[in-house]
């Protein structure tokens, strides 16, 4: 009998012996839900694929034989405790989708008696997540602690150093420790999931890790921060001022007690490190990246912006330079028209440009209970059917380390708000000092609705200026700031925003 003949016949017993459909198989084995459908026709798959889908069928009988998969949890917050519920409701069709069934058989929190909505009575419970983490009764161990160090890093070392595998959503974890985990995680043999670390519901590590995996990127970019995009969006929808809008979006669950690490950029940052990683296969380098917030933004920048064709968007963007990477966070100027400018209120969005599939944007829910669980579930689903890839998308050892390049060297159009006072040679002298540095302006607005307040509020009278350059470096727009400063002509600081042009 010829191999293709041999093969033929082993996915037809295969799926006699289980009453399976044709599509069934096609879609949970095969990978295309029509491939029996094609094979019965006479198409013959290539020696790799046959080989692929056979190793496919042998892993899944492996992984019935292997009795359930015993899930233990430890955090029972906002995503905990919607995963467990989630898995009490799914579990049938969970089940289904892996072929083995996916239990929660232990979970960890601080609070014993809190009612978090679901049932955990079957569960043993544990008060330490590091007894959890290395206890026999469970298979894989998923951390929803959070902090990043504390509990969640040593539970998370404990299970790795035991080769069982892990799933975490705690990116301010992973962006300091994550190179050290992602090696341990290789010597013990052990996996690491955390695609719910990176914009919550977005399958972006998946789709870097294995769906672009032979692909260059050049550059990524992303509204990452849920908060300060809500908080941006209706500042430029309403007219309102930031302090007003980060009320309502606390109000609105959106922004935390104290929001400092949204506001000011740092949770966009460990994003972005943990990104530029998988992108550039270079270690994870959260301290090197250049971070500004958007507390600085005001309404009448937004109104600006909005006239000349631009949104603001808070942005994390990491590129190639022939200096080394440039990772960095900041209000962004994109244009109006542009895809990443649609993505409004709480949503989230990063798009990949790469060298083949040119640009690609996923966009979705980057935070949230049932979203980000949906993540940490995709994840649970990967290890249980036995995928194996490098956690950092290529071994360790082979991660180059982290060559920043330097923000000065930052080449781009730059919006630039200065409150000159209202004195003969003012506007003349803010033009000479662009000139002498040879910066092009593309625009210079001055009208009377961009007065934002009285920053001198000493009786000086002053005229908010707005100039637009043309593509400059960031050391020579400074170095023409400071001398218009020095000069004693504008009042107050000024706002410098940069220009994307996408
Ligand atoms: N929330 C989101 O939208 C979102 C999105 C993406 C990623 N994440 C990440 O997901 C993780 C969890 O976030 P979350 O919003 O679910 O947090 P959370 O609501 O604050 O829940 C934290 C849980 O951890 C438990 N916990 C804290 N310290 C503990 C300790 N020493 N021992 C045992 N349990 C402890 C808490 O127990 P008690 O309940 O008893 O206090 C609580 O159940 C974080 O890493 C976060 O960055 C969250």
């Amino acid at each position: 009998m010829s191999d293709i003949q041999s093969f033929r016949q082993s996915i037809e017993a295969f799926i006699a012996a289980r009453g399976w459909t044709p599509t069934r198989f096609g879609r949970d084995i095969a990978g295309d839900p029509l491939f029996v459908f094609d094979l019965r026709e006479g198409r013959e798959p290539r020696s790799d694929t046959r080989a692929r889908i056979l190793r496919s069928m042998q892993e899944y009988d492996d992984g019935a034989d292997r009795g359930p998969l015993r899930l233990g949890v430890a955090g029972l917050g906002n995503v905990g405790a919607t995963l467990v519920g989630i898995l009490q409701q799914d579990g049938e069709a969970l089940t289904r989708k892996l072929g083995r069934k996916l239990l929660v058989t232990a979970v960890c929190a601080r609070n014993r008696s809190r009612d978090r909505g679901i049932d955990l009575a079957d569960y043993e419970w544990f008060d330490d997540p590091v007894a959890l983490a290395k206890s026999d009764s469970i298979d894989l161990f998923v951390e929803l602690i959070g902090g990043e160090d504390g509990p969640a890093l040593a539970s998370i070392k404990a299970a790795l150093e035991i080769g069982r595998p892990v799933v975490t959503a705690n990116k301010a974890l992973l962006a300091k420790h994550g190179v050290n985990l992602a090696r341990l995680a290789e010597e013990s043999g052990a996996q690491l999931g955390f695609e719910a670390a990176v914009a919550g519901g977005i399958p972006v590590i998946k789709t870097l890790r294995e769906g672009l995996g032979s692909s260059r990127i050049e550059r990524v970019y992303g509204v990452m921060n849920g908060t300060c995009n809500y908080i941006l969006t209706r500042m430029g929808e309403e007219g309102i001022g930031f302090e007003d809008c980060l009320k309502a979006a606390q109000e609105l669950g959106y922004a935390e007690a104290d929001p400092t690490f949204d506001i000011e950029g740092h949770d966009t940052a460990h994003k972005l490190a943990i990104l530029a990683s998988l992108c550039f296969g270079c270690e994870i380098a959260p301290d090197e990246i250049f971070v500004e917030g958007v507390t600085t933004v005001t309404a009448a920048d937004i109104k600006v912006a909005g006239d000349l064709g631009y949104k603001i968007k808070l942005l994390g963007i990491a590129q190639r330079s022939s200096d080394g990477i440039e990772q960095r966070v900041h209000p962004t100027l994109v244009p109006k028209g542009s895809a990443i400018a649609g993505v409004d209120g709480v949503m989230n969005a990063v798009v990949l440009e790469t060298d083949h599939v040119h640009e690609l944007m996923l966009a979705g829910p980057g935070a949230g209970g049932p979203p980000t669980a949906s993540s940490v579930l995709s994840d649970i689903l990967d290890i249980g059917r036995g995928t194996r890839v490098p956690p950092l998308g290529v071994p360790s050892a082979e991660l180059t380390p982290y060559r920043q390049a330097p923000m000065r060297a930052h080449e781009g159009g730059y919006y630039i708000r200065l409150n000159a006072k209202d004195v003969p040679g003012a506007f003349a002298n803010i033009a000479t000092r662009m000139a002498d540095v040879e910066i092009s302006l593309e625009s210079v607005i001055q009208r009377s609705d961009l007065r934002v307040n009285d920053p001198a509020g000493e009786g000086i009278k002053t005229r908010t200026v707005v100039l637009i350059t043309h593509s400059t470096m960031e050391a020579t727009v400074r170095e023409a700031l400071a001398h218009i400063a020095d000069d004693g002509f504008i009042v107050g600081k000024p706002q410098l925003i940069r220009i994307e042009t996408f």
